[in-house]
């Protein structure tokens, strides 16, 4: 279904939030918008056809310029091959998302760009089509096609994804009163290179517990019990083959569990560390997680978002 858009638009800047994957614990299908950085996509028709990149700035500047293998182009490719809107588009992306952060920087460069490009049709897509547009993007970056952080970049908050084929995106009310916590230490760690590591199976104690805890993290969150989300906020299946690939996991996540954290994880592939925390003990756990960093040789960035759920929207 599409809708009637402002035609005759020639550009577009949209801006896409950077996303935790997986929430500790819903691997790949579960994930939670951050408002504190994004990435930033211009699109711009072109007489000439096809998807070009003009640029990339900030954060991250090594990144291909062939259409074909950058995330954001290859997202806006799919959108013209199916389209055929008749003009070419130009992508300028703005990164603020540091790369290989595990704050899904190759998902939120696609979600902008789909958005910005989105801005120019004559024809607005909806957003479950401009969510599997995306896809094709991050698949470029990551080697497979998982949507824990395209979801929530896209339509914000916290979002959970049944299917990939036909994807089912539901929104997640969170509880309030409650903040998560990131922190980022300076150093790049692939999401390939993450994935490789995991094993392939899983023993049947693990599936129940794993299964058990996503299931109580979401009834927690609809029925806003604090106690539960803190019972289930626990990944026992993906976090302990990860955590020797990030120094000091350990110390951070006590750091964080001891100013009073409801649950500590891995943000999607790593290296960032996020914490769900009652408003007011959050200044206390970044301190204490960003010195156990420190303790292990890493500076970090450390943020305090606010649980919103803002996705990603055309700013100019
Ligand atoms: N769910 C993905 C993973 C997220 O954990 O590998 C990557 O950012």
């Amino acid at each position: 279904m599409t809708t009637s858009n402002n035609s005759g638009r020639q550009s577009a800047t949209a801006f896409a939030p950077a996303s935790v994957g997986n929430v500790a614990v819903g691997f790949d299908v579960l994930g939670l918008s951050v408002q504190a950085i994004g990435d930033r996509v211009t699109a711009r028709r072109t007489v000439e056809p096809g998807v070009r990149i003009a640029a990339i700035t900030g954060a991250v500047l090594d990144l291909p310029l062939a259409a074909e293998r950058n995330t954001a182009g290859r997202a806006v490719m799919s959108i013209v091959e199916e389209i055929k809107p008749g003009f070419g588009i130009e992508l300028t992306i703005d990164k603020g998302i540091p790369l290989g952060s595990g704050l899904g920087g190759s998902a939120a460069s696609a979600v902008a760009a789909v958005v910005a490009a989105n801005a120019l049709l004559p024809q607005s897509l909806t957003q479950l089509a401009l969510l599997k547009h995306a896809m094709h993007g991050e698949a470029v970056a990551s080697g497979s096609v998982h949507v824990d952080n395209i979801a929530p970049s896209l339509f914000g908050g916290l979002v959970l994804t049944v299917g990939v084929d036909n994807p089912n995106v539901k929104q997640i009310p969170m509880p309030p009163g409650v903040h998560c916590v990131l922190v980022h230490p300076h150093m790049v760690l692939a999401t390939k290179d993450a994935r490789k590591i995991l094993k392939p199976d899983v023993s049947l104690s693990d599936v129940i517990w794993q299964t058990a805890n996503l299931a109580g993290f979401l009834a927690g969150c609809f029925t806003n019990d604090l106690r539960l989300i803190g019972e289930s906020l626990n990944d026992v299946i993906i976090e302990p083959q990860r955590r020797v690939l990030i120094p000091g996991f350990d110390a951070v996540k006590q750091a964080a569990m001891a100013a009073g954290a409801l649950g500590c994880s891995i943000s999607g592939a790593g290296p960032t560390v996020f914490a769900w925390l009652p408003t007011e003990k959050a200044e206390r756990a970044r301190d204490g997680m960003v010195a156990a960093f420190r303790a292990a040789g890493l500076e970090s960035d450390a943020w305090i978002s606010s649980l919103e759920a803002h996705g990603a929207r055309v700013i100019d």
